[in-house]
């Protein structure tokens, strides 16, 4: 039995899956990677550890000789036909739990260091720009008694509001279905999107994307935002109409925006690295060392009990 992990990841993955009795192989990718060689190295593959980079379609399923299982190194699957890897009987799982407080911490990061103005301040000293304390350098805003709007109060949304408590932060929430627990926790309130975005100082994005979540904020519910909102999206860049939220940062009606994810990711809107007040990360919302130990452990988990005929731990077509 072949396993194919499709770039390096943390060792633990490769271990796991050799002591279990597998052979494991990963892709050293160069900067010839495509979809063509991503084909040919996993035609012959009985499982595969995919990143979330790595776009599984019907045309690589379609070469999945053998596969039972596309273990995807992320929370997020939208890179995998699930509907066509089920049809083909190929089980796909994905790494929630394990991520879910480093991707909280980089949200609340951004909340903090867009209300704060932390990169362009960062930016005044290395240019040698600093002058000495003035009163009016670098004005931000209080996270206290601000509220904050968490759209889709998920596993890592739920996570971000907890946080975002001990900053004294009042909390919305948008979501399909009502989280009492959750309300009971944190006081949060289950709002329609149109009120979150009219309320809220601070909206942070968690939702997964699918059909019904592309697009879902966008200029009709934007034009609610108030001129001191900060927006902050750590889930997927599809999710929010990116052109539009440029143009109101440009035209500073509203505050400032933190992006770890983007539309078009790798590529950039060329138009973002002019933004004064945006902040731009390269998608490192699980990148901590023992976030990423966990997911690769998680992923070979799933890939041993299903080479083993036992059942995935977290199966998500
Ligand atoms: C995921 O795993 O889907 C997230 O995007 C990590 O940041």
């Amino acid at each position: 039995m072949k396993v194919i992990i499709t770039d390096k990841i943390p060792i633990v993955a490769e271990q796991l899956i050799k002591r279990a009795g597998f052979g494991v192989k990963v892709i050293k990718r160069d900067k010839n990677f495509s979809k063509n060689v991503l084909i040919k190295n996993i035609k012959d593959a009985d499982a595969v550890i995919s990143l979330l980079s790595d776009k599984i379609d019907k045309e690589v399923i379609d070469n999945m000789r053998r596969c039972k299982i596309i273990a995807n190194y992320a929370v997020g699957f939208n890179n995998i036909d699930l509907a066509y890897a089920k049809s083909k009987g190929i089980i796909v799982t994905n790494t929630p739990d394990v991520l879910t407080d480093a991707t909280a911490d980089l949200a609340m990061t951004l909340i903090l260091s867009c209300a704060r103005r932390f990169h362009e301040a960062e930016k005044l000293v290395r240019e040698k720009k600093f002058k000495g304390w003035a009163p009016e350098l670098l004005l931000g805003y209080d996270l206290k008694c601000k509220t904050l709007g968490i759209i889709g109060a998920g596993r890592i949304g739920q996570a971000t509001a907890l946080r975002a408590l001990g900053f004294g932060l009042k909390i919305l929430y948008y979501n399909r279905t009502r989280k009492t627990e959750f309300e009971n926790q944190t006081k949060a309130k289950k709002v329609s999107m149109n009120l979150l975005l009219k309320k809220s100082d601070f909206i942070s994005i968690h939702l997964p994307l699918t059909n019904e979540t592309k697009l879902l904020i966008n200029r009709n519910n934007m034009k609610y935002l108030k001129p001191n909102a900060i927006v902050i999206n750590t889930a997927r860049g599809e999710i929010i109409d990116e052109e539009y939220l440029i143009q109101l940062l440009k035209s500073r009606k509203i505050f400032a925006a933190g992006f770890d994810v983007y539309e078009n990711e790798p590529k950039l809107n060329p138009k973002l690295l002019k933004l004064e007040n945006a902040i731009l990360l390269p998608h490192i919302g699980s990148a901590t060392v023992e976030t990423r130990n966990a997911m690769a452990e998680l992923a070979a988990k799933n890939v041993i009990n299903v080479l083993n005929h036992k059942k995935a731990l977290t199966q998500i077509n």
